[in-house]
């Protein structure tokens, strides 16, 4: 049976609960990964360094793109058993069962929240019933497909491009960190980050506990560095997290548009974990990196709101009662006391959003829930 939900929900009240980061797990430079947080957090979480005078030297951000050392996409769709473990080894050292309704990845959740501003892309989730618990992943299948297709493009030099702007994502997030705090580095480990071999394996994923109405969720997402310090425990509420990006500069009045919707959605994946800062780097046509601007997460909104043209206006707020209620009709609609699969869809051809139930399927229940995770 289809269940489907209209648009134009939206909750009375948003009731939010401040993400607290439970633990988090890295992946390193060869994939692998590391559940010990002391290790990760030496090895893999890395802190933000970009003086004004750095900036004025011009810096390619499609400098050593022949090197980079991209993991393939099938190995980049959120792996939901190392969350598990990560889970089970934080259950096991506080001897503390994690009691919450849905657990999932930030990513899937910034889409769920800014679809009122995106009405174009689809959605295509799948929910496994376990334990009396909502885990919610991509439709692996058709998620890749879309990356597939979306990378491919009929003019190999557009092709080449695209690449190549992506790669300077990830160049800037190279060139913005230290592996360590600054007064701890060396000049030369200073200056070697321009030299870096730029990848995506590496990955410092914070795992944090939060909530919007009466749902509870476990939310996990990549953040990209710390801005100066790990509170220690118990005195500070957030995490000091940046969240690093990058635009073309802004040149015509018509590219306003395009920042600000990727501004919104840059504060939603920030938001949903509480990553409390935002750094953008501007860059122009070749890549180079002409300017950078620091924004606080909690600022966005207003920035947003105020915008002069009312036919673009973005309201986070709308979006955060459009999440407040769709999160809520998927953790009632479902019955967590049996264990079955459903997929949760947006069709942007007919402007529909719905769940519906799924035949029985051993291998996708197991490929997230495994029998090391059920005992
Ligand atoms: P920018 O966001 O600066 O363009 P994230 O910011 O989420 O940590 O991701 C880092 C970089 O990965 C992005 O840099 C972008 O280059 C690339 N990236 C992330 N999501 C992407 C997507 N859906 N499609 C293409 N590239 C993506
Ligand atoms: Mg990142
Ligand atoms: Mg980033």
């Amino acid at each position: 049976m289809i269940k489907t939900f209209p648009l134009n929900s939206r909750a009375k009240t948003t009731a939010l609960k401040q993400p607290k980061e439970l633990f988090a797990f890295a992946r390193d430079i060869d994939g692998e990964y590391i559940f010990d947080s002391t290790k990760a957090q030496q090895e893999n979480l890395s802190y933000y360094y970009l003086p004004d005078a750095y900036v004025d030297k011009q810096i390619d951000l499609g400098g050593g793109y022949s090197n980079f050392k991209k993991i393939p996409e099938e190995q980049n769709l959120g792996d939901f058993q190392a969350l598990l473990k990560g889970v089970m080894n934080h259950e096991q050292s506080t001897g503390a069962k994690i009691n919450t309704d849905i657990v999932t990845f930030r990513g899937l959740m910034t889409k769920l929240l800014t679809l009122p501003y995106n009405l174009k892309d689809p959605l295509d989730f799948h929910i496994i019933v376990y334990d009396g618990q909502l885990f919610i992943k991509n439709n692996d299948e058709i998620e890749l497909k879309r990356r597939q297709q979306n990378s491919q493009h009929d003019d190999p030099t557009k092709d080449e491009m695209m690449k190549k702007f992506e790669y300077s994502g990830y160049k800037f997030e190279a060139i913005s960190t230290l592996p360590k705090p600054w007064g701890d580095c060396s000049r030369q480990l200073i200056e070697k980050r321009n030299k870096k071999v730029v990848n995506n394996y590496e990955q410092y994923i914070s795992v944090v506990r939060t909530g919007i109405g009466k749902v509870k969720l476990l939310l996990a997402g990549e953040v990209d560095c710390l801005w100066d310090y790990i509170p220690e425990d118990g005195k500070d509420i957030l995490p000091h997290y940046v969240e690093l990006k990058t635009s073309k500069v802004i040149e015509a009045p018509g590219q306003v548009v395009n920042f600000e919707k990727k501004l919104f959605r840059t504060w939603a994946q920030s938001f949903l974990i509480g990553i409390r800062k935002i750094v953008y780097g501007f860059r122009d046509d070749n890549l180079i990196l002409r300017n950078v601007e620091v924004y606080n997460t909690e600022e966005v909104p207003i920035m947003l709101k105020d915008t002069i043209n009312v036919n673009t206006k973005i309201v986070c707020m709308n979006a955060l009662k459009w999440y407040g209620a769709v999160i809520e009709w998927i953790n009632n609609e479902i019955p967590k006391d049996i264990d079955k699969l459903w997929s949760l869809t947006y069709d942007p051809g007919s402007k529909s959003f719905s769940i519906v139930e799924l035949v029985q399927d051993s291998e996708l229940r197991n490929s997230v829930i495994t029998e090391e995770f059920k005992q």
